[in-house]
Order: C-alpha cells, then structure tokens, then sequence
C-alpha cells in the first residue's frame, strides 16, 4: 500500500489511481498542451535534511505588510516578485531555498512520500493538518524570496479565483515569455479559465465547482471548513471543505490530468501533490486558500479549535538562511503580529450571512406540531418594511454534491425557501469520492411567501410531515446531480428547523 501510494497518489482520485487531493477525481479536459515527450516533471521523494530543527522565534526584522492580489500589483511589486522568484530557481536545488527545495520540502510532506524510509509519517494533507502546515509554509517561502532580494517587506501575491473575472491565470503568472513566474508544465494558459466543467479522462465523468461561493464558507464550523485530526478510518470524516473543494479544483484544473503525471503527454505540475510547488502559481493559488482561512477565523462567531492536539502542532522548514527551523500551530495564532502578513482584502461574507449573526427578534420551531407553528404576521406597510426571514435546517440526509433548492410542500401550496450550496467533506485519508458531504451554509429566503389570496401577507405554515423536498436548484450554471443516495425530489426529514425572523 505504501509503496502504491507513493507512485500513484496523484491529486485526484480516479477509478484507476488512488485517492489524492480533496476527493476530486483527476478530471481534466486534454493534456497538457505544454507536455512535449520526455518533460514529465518526475516524482521525487528526498529528506530534507538530518538536522536538528532550531525552534522558531519571530525574526527581529518582521514588519507588517499585506498580501496582494496577483490582478492588482504595481509594476514594482510584480518585477520584485519576479526577481525574487528568478533568483530562487536559481539556486542549486540542494539548497533548501530552492524554488527545487521549496517543491522538495512540500512533496516529503505529502502522501506520495510520506510512509518511505527516512519518511517520518504524517501526511500534511487530508486533515485539520492542510491549513496551518500550508500557512507555515508560504510564510518561510515568502521570507526567502524576500531576503533573496534584501526586502522583507515583500509579500506573495493570491489568486482571487472567487471572483468570476479573476478566475483566469493571472497574467503576472501566465505571460510566457522571460517570467519566472510562468511554468511550461501548467495546463491552463494566459486568457484561459480554470472555472470549467472538467471531465475524467478514464470515465468520461464530470465534475465543476463553482469558485465563486466560497465565500459561503464562511459559515462552516471548523470540523467542516478545517478539517478534524488524522484519521485511519477510511470513511471516516478528516480533510475540510476548503482542502476537499476549491483548493482540489484549482490544482487540476490549473495542472490538468492528474493521471497523466508519467505519460506522455503528462500532466501539469500542478496536478498532483509530488510536483505541485515546483509551479509558483502554487503559492498564489495557497495564498488564496490561506487568505480564505484569515476570513473564516476572524468572521464573527468562527474560532480556531483551542484543542491543544492543534494548537501543538509542529512541523519543520527552510527559513530564509537556509536554518532548518520548527514552529507550532500556537506561535502564529496572532497571524498579522507573528508573521507580518494580512491580506488586503479579505474574501466578505454575503449579506444574508453577516445577518446570520444578528440577534434574532421572533423564532419558531418548525418541527414543532402543525398548528404551534403557523405563524402569521399582518401585512406591512411596505414590501421593504417586511420582515425577512432565514431558515436554518439542521441534520438534512445530501444527495451529493450541487446547488439544490429547499422547497416546502405544506396545504399552502409549494414554495422555495432557498439554495443550498452541498460541497464535498473529504472521507478519511483517501478522502473517498461521495464519501461524506456537508452542507455549511444555511438556507435563506428573504421572504417566504406562500400563495396568498393577497402576496404581502408576509405568512408561514409549515407542516413538517410533508416539509422539506430537494429539487435541483435554479442557481445558474453547471451542476451535478445527485451523486449518491436519495433522488431529487425525495422528502427529506430535517433533525433540526428554525425560522428566524429579522
Ligand atoms: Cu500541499 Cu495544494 O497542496
């Protein structure tokens, strides 16, 4: 099995490979254009280095500066950057401060090495492990590039793929010529999109995920957003939503088909974990995963666990003189004084989401018995007076993957009550395919109108004996059906319903 994984543990989980990167199957339209024979990055699994990690201790030139969009930095920033980045594939890849050392560090981290000898065991990926083993890592990488170029202001730039126009390589990445931030081994190229419909190459199947609601994320506890503690059991939940979804997604359709990493043409350097950070749209594309992070733990009501199975968490890097140096989870709790960086935006929250947190005038329990539950409000002065409602559903059965529509079928008649964004949770440590879902975000409705002999009357009487239906959503754009389980349509019974009214 180990020796398996170490071969064929690529980004995405396929019929024929094993399981990899965020329960996304290796799905990619074609190979990679750029793959000419014989250039398939080959997979390497080396030990860092046999010394003793020196503990971290925040370096006395730390200052305080934020992180970028690659869309918007000056032209200064960019040809730093790109200095930087020229004069870290520079060095000699057995320094550990080589863009080849930097790439090196995260594949011994990675399944693919993980489990050989000299391997210490303990995957970085799939479990609560992803986000702060990924932070710890884009901050030594984002000190070296700045000592490189004697800055330690400089700051790495994200990939703010959430947003629609954005979702392309950005061009500081994706212009050929002369760019050391450019890679010949990527599959998406400067003017094209990473949000499409990608298609296994082994079974013709789908897959799409929308980038631009993440944001929704925002609304996950952390065993769903971050993930929980490694965990043996295959079915059993581990990887969060942001490893499992968008960050699964970009890598293969930035790096194309991850079964094809050792044929001709072979995949992106993207696409599987052993070659991922050899590209240096990894760390735009981690930055973004991070930055998404940075939203989540400081959007109110969200906190890190405190558990100090987390908190003690330790892992080991090059730092910018080449010192192998170990952090834990708990020095870099206070982001922006420890390590110098915030994000110049962060991704926000919808409306419907920041009212979430408001405290709420009236509730009613929806599984409470018919009659208890009706409740009627007279008509306001205003449609914009009305009061808005939001319905939160606890413990629905997922069909699978997808935007759906919560709908209520009572003796009123039928009527929506909201969509429903249903993401992947990655099962265990293969992160099986459809092996768990999770629906983070609440459903909302602005108001629930039943047909009503006058449509102003703002008015609810919900039975749940014959509630709650799903039915595929009308949110525009691709979309899975229902990949497991229940179909469409099926009654569904909520453990828990509440309507909140603001
Ligand atoms: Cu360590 Cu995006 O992977």
């Amino acid at each position: 099995m180990a020796s398996d994984r170490r071969t064929f543990i690529t980004l995405g989980a396929s019929a024929g490979a094993a399981a990899a990167l965020g329960a996304l199957p290796a799905f990619a339209q074609s190979p990679s254009p750029a793959a000419t024979p014989g250039t398939c990055t080959p997979q390497l699994c080396t030990v860092p280095t046999t010394a003793k990690p020196v503990p971290w201790a925040r370096p006395a030139d730390t200052v305080l500066a934020p992180r970028r969009s690659a869309w918007d930095l000056t032209p200064a920033q960019l040809s730093r950057l790109r200095l930087a980045y020229q004069r870290m594939a520079a060095l000699p890849a057995s320094d550990g401060r080589s863009l080849q050392g930097q790439r090196n560090l995260h594949a011994y981290y990675c399944v693919t090495c993980n489990g050989g000898p000299g391997f210490p065991g303990g995957d970085i990926h799939f479990s609560w492990n992803f986000l702060p083993w990924h932070r710890m890592f884009l901050y030594f990488h984002e000190r070296i590039l700045g000592s490189l170029v004697g800055d330690p202001s400089l700051r790495l730039a994200y990939w703010d793929w959430e947003t629609p126009a954005r979702a392309f390589v950005p061009p500081a990445f994706g212009v050929p010529n002369a760019n050391p931030l450019y890679d010949e081994l990527r599959y998406v190229k400067l003017g094209q999109t990473i949000s499409r419909m990608l298609t296994n190459y082994n079974t013709g199947a789908k897959r799409f995920y929308q980038l631009s609601l993440v944001h929704r994320l925002l609304h996950c506890s952390w065993d769903d957003f971050g993930g929980t503690a490694p965990n043996t059991n295959p079915d059993g939940p581990s990887g969060g939503v942001v490893e499992s979804g968008s960050h699964g997604f970009v890598h293969v359709s930035s790096g194309g088909d991850a079964t094809r990493y050792d044929k001709i043409p072979c995949s992106g350097d993207m696409a599987i974990l052993n070659t991922a950070a050899r590209d240096p749209i990894f760390y735009a594309h981690h930055g973004n995963l991070d930055r998404l992070w940075n939203s989540w733990e400081t959007f109110p009501g969200n906190a890190n666990p405190a558990d100090p199975a987390w908190q003690n968490l330790a892992w080991s890097f090059f730092d910018e003189k080449g010192v192998w140096t170990s952090m834990t989870v708990a020095q870099m709790a206070d982001m922006q004084h420890a390590l110098g960086y915030g994000y110049e935006q962060k991704i926000t929250p919808s409306a419907h989401m920041l009212r979430m947190t408001a405290t709420p005038e009236r509730r009613i329990d929806l599984l409470a018995k018919p009659r208890a539950n009706a409740l009627l409000l007279g008509e306001p002065a205003s449609v914009a007076k009305a009061p808005s409602a939001e319905i939160v559903v606890g413990g629905l059965p997922v069909l699978g993957e997808g935007d759906y529509e919560l709908v209520v079928r009572s003796s009123r008649g039928t009527f929506p009550l909201g969509d429903l964004f249903v993401t992947p949770h990655g099962g265990g440590h293969h992160m099986k395919m459809g092996a768990q879902f999770n629906v983070c975000t609440p459903l909302w409705g602005d108001y629930v109108s039943p047909p009503t002999p006058n449509p102003k009357l703002i008015a609810v009487l919900l039975d749940p004996n014959k509630a709650f239906y799903l039915q595929s959503s009308s949110v525009a754009g691709p979309r899975l059906a229902a990949a497991a389980g229940a179909a469409l349509g099926t009654r569904v019974t909520p453990k828990r319903a509440e309507l909140v009214l603001h």
